[in-house]
């Protein structure tokens, strides 16, 4: 198959070409579904790679859930906030050589879905509430990633927004609002070459996404003249001629439901063509070619200084009254409280969590950068006693054996890195679930000593033994949902436990399931701790860190949040805190905004989002001041959630949800002032921003802006710039940003470029491109933009 143009894209035709004629109508009809929950096989005859496919987009955690470890990068939410789409695309890049690694083809990333309501349980694992930020930054995640060889699949494709009625709802929004908000991300992705597109479960007025032809044929083929490959979320095929014809070439995962015979049945009652089978299959090659032609030859990289990078950059500072930089006088006591601030919580749950290798630990990050010269004293204060955190333990072993023959021989052994597990369909290749039994053995070595609460969820049937004694046992059918929603299947049991003296866990499991999705977790409880003996510490240091975190589970795929608070019991220990040292620093570790009724009290306010493995690291780096703060808010932080503009509208039913709010979402059309509102972020430096000036360009607009550093440190400034696209809007909208770097005391040109095809409004039935002049403004928040300018003058 030889191509003696050099044209690549004709050497690439030539290829699907030539492969199309050597196969059968049946291979052609495999390529469009999988083979098992993660890859599709391209046929022998190719000699090819099979199209293996790892979630994202924080990680590649490879194909299964709890064997291996994986790398855990920044969430999107941390890395919009950067602002700077050449530090993402390394950062992809990253994970790109990271899913290499794992033998994939295909990353199931990055998640463009806005965050449309600040309770939306995914929100974290998309970038922005913005189209344009969300935009720009998949862009440059795509670049890295496919720099690498992988596929990027850019999902959901649109207006799955929400996990409430994510399976089932219809999504009922009017034109403009689709195409200016939540489809444009998608279609910059497109455009940028994204080599696949994930379409979502949810309906879109009326029509299943999966088989929407004005979706997945008129808007991604005839209007953006896309030619990737559209994979079905996992289980959201609805059908199998009607899907196909619509535009949706690949159904996951496999084993197939809606296609494999079903295909070439349809083929022979005429309900599908050849033509149908083809055009998809081609899609299918094109991608397998795409990703073919870099065999791994060396493990990437260690990611962990760029990851560590990426953490801090993205960390944003709300509030300081000058307690940051820490400067910690000799003989100091540093008191560090908080449930989660010994270990912190790297990511969100769901499909896109990773097992790391390791997590650098607020504490023991804080204690190396600062001891010996202070002493630095840890206590919890609460700990949430309601949802558990996956039970960390050791020499984890799995021994799959049929079932009721508890003697007979071992089918197979793996050793896991986590006792939270989930399969798709099969636990073990070649077995149906209901006809094995599963033993899991491990050590746990506890922490803390007292009685500690241990949990179990099962899709199935499991029973727990720690030391011979059955402290639980437990059965669920499971659902769609329940997989991501531990909260509702978990049974628990106290036990007294010592610290340092292992335990032996045993889990009998017997699966089974409704939904093919089937499910083990052991969690633990630790013992309910001390908030006075926390305020006292607080009292007696010099300076006190409180980590501030959700629960377990709380921001995760599958369920929203049920409120924009924390725990009432974890804001009173951070208002007793605050109240007991006024050098108080909170560090809040959400992947999207919560409410901070204490914030008045603190002196410093860190938002640390889902920062990855290198948590601790990336956040000393920031209160010491090694990295100085420039991360911007990339979603508003109401300061209740009823003041979101989608909140007279959310959650909506499980049959709908109406974006009744329009193109007022987010920034655009809150009416009550936020808590912090977009773009906004502090700095240990002082920048002024000077006269702006505007040029026209070939395909658009060229805004300079001189930023001036009028502190003695260095630091990063990112100018903002805001269009005000139609005199009957009364809102401004992102246009452009450009992220600078400043030395102290210096000036430094911001070049913003603001391309004319985003210029642009949606009226009725098509774009309408403005010719100028267009009224903008910048500045450095989307509520502190002093600087005006024409463009089009
Ligand atoms: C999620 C996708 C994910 C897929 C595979 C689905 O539940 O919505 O984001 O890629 O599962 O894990």
């Amino acid at each position: 198959m030889a191509d003696h143009t050099g044209d690549p894209q004709h050497a690439q035709d030539t290829w699907v070409d030539e492969a199309m004629a050597r196969l059968s109508t049946e291979q052609k009809a495999a390529l469009l579904y999988g083979a098992d929950p993660w890859q599709v096989r391209s046929p022998g005859s190719l000699h090819l790679h099979d199209l293996v496919m790892t979630d994202g987009p924080n990680g590649a955690r490879g194909v299964t859930f709890h064997t291996g470890v994986s790398r855990c990068f920044p969430c999107e939410t941390a890395l919009a906030a950067t602002w700077d789409p050449d530090l993402v695309a390394e950062v992809a890049a990253a994970i790109g050589a990271e899913a290499r690694s794992k033998g994939a083809a295909v990353l199931l990333a990055p998640a463009v879905n806005l965050h449309r309501n600040p309770l939306a349980g995914r929100n974290f694992e998309c970038f922005s509430e913005d189209p344009e930020l969300s935009a720009q930054m998949a862009a440059a995640y795509i670049a890295g990633v496919q720099s690498q060889g992988v596929a990027c699949c850019v999902k959901h494709l649109v207006c799955n927004d929400q996990e409430s009625g994510r399976h089932t709802a219809s999504s009922e929004i009017g034109d403009a609002a689709l195409r200016e908000l939540y489809l444009t991300p998608f279609e910059v992705a497109a455009r940028a070459g994204a080599w696949s597109i994930m379409a979502a479960y949810n309906k879109l007025n009326g029509e299943y996404v999966t088989e929407y032809p004005w979706l997945l044929t008129t808007v991604l083929r005839d209007e953006w003249a896309w030619d990737g490959v559209v994979v079905s979320d996992w289980y959201a095929t609805q059908s199998t001629a009607k899907a196909l014809t619509a535009g949706l070439d690949l159904e996951m995962p496999g084993p197939s439901q809606l296609r494999g015979d079903k295909l070439l049945k349809a083929l022979e009652t005429g309900e599908l063509s050849s033509e149908d089978i083809d055009r998809s299959a081609r899609r299918v090659l094109r991608l397998l070619h795409r990703t073919q032609h870099r065999p791994m030859t060396a493990p990437p990289a260690d990611p962990a200084a760029l990851i560590r990078e990426a953490g801090a950059r993205g960390i944003v500072l709300l509030k300081n009254d000058g307690v940051l930089p820490l400067a910690v006088a000799p003989g100091a006591l540093i008191a560090v409280i908080g449930s989660g601030a010994d270990a912190g919580q790297p990511q969100g749950g769901g499909s896109c969590q990773v097992n790391p290798p390791y997590v650098s630990g607020p504490l023991s990050a804080i204690r190396a950068r600062l001891a010996p010269d202070a002493t630095v004293e840890f206590a919890r204060g609460w700990a949430d006693q309601t949802r558990p955190r996956p039970l960390t333990a050791q020499d984890i072993k799995i021994e799959y054996r049929l079932r009721g023959a508890p003697d007979s021989e071992v089918l197979a052994t793996e050793y896991a890195v986590s006792l939270s597990m989930s399969w798709f369909n099969s636990v073990l290749p070649g077995y149906e679930p209901g006809d094995l039994a599963v033993r899991v053995t491990a050590c746990i070595i506890p922490a803390e000593n007292g009685v500690h609460q241990l949990t179990l969820a099962a899709i199935g049937h499991g029973r727990l033994t720690v030391d011979g004694q059955v402290l639980l046992d437990q059965r669920s059918a499971g659902g769609r949902d329940v997989i991501f929603d531990l909260g509702r299947i978990t049974q628990r049991a106290d036990i007294a436990l010592e610290a340092g003296r292992p335990a032996e866990l045993v889990i009998d499991y017997e699966p089974w399931s409704e939904s093919g999705l089937l499910r083990l977790q052991a969690g633990l409880i630790p013992p309910a701790p001390d908030p006075a003996a926390a305020v006292r510490l607080a009292a007696a240091a010099d300076l006190a860190i409180v980590v501030a975190e959700h629960p377990h589970g709380v921001e995760t795929e599958g369920v929203d949040r049920p409120h924009l608070g924390f725990d009432p019991a974890q804001n009173d220990l951070i208002s007793r805190v605050c109240a007991a040292n006024p050098r108080t620093v909170v560090v809040v570790n959400t992947g999207s905004p919560a409410a901070m009724p204490w914030a008045d009290l603190a002196a410093a306010i860190v938002q640390l989002w889902y920062p990855g493995q290198e948590l601790g690291e990336s956040l000393a780096d920031v209160l010491t001041g090694a990295v100085n703060p420039s991360g911007k808010l990339p979603v508003t932080f109401p300061a209740r959630a009823e003041d979101a503009p989608s909140w007279p509208y959310y959650p909506g039913t499980e049959e709908e949800v109406r974006y009744g709010e329009g193109l007022a979402m987010g920034y655009r059309g809150h009416t009550v002032p936020p808590a912090f509102p977009f773009g906004f972020g502090l700095s240990y430096a002082s920048f002024r921003l000077g006269e702006a000036s505007a040029a026209a360009m070939a395909d658009g607009y060229q805004v300079t802006v001189p930023v001036t550093n009028v502190s003695g440190r260095d630091g990063r400034e990112v100018v903002q710039l805001y269009a005000r696209l139609a005199d009957d809007r009364p809102f401004l909208e992102l246009k452009a940003f450009a992220t600078v770097h400043v030395p102290a005391g210096r000036t430094v040109p911001a070049v913003l470029a603001v391309p004319a095809s985003r210029l642009r409004t949606w009226s009725g039935t098509g774009w309408r491109y403005l010719s100028g002049p267009v009224e903008a403004r910048i500045g450095t928040s989307s509520a502190d933009l002093p600087i005006a300018v024409l463009l089009g003058a």
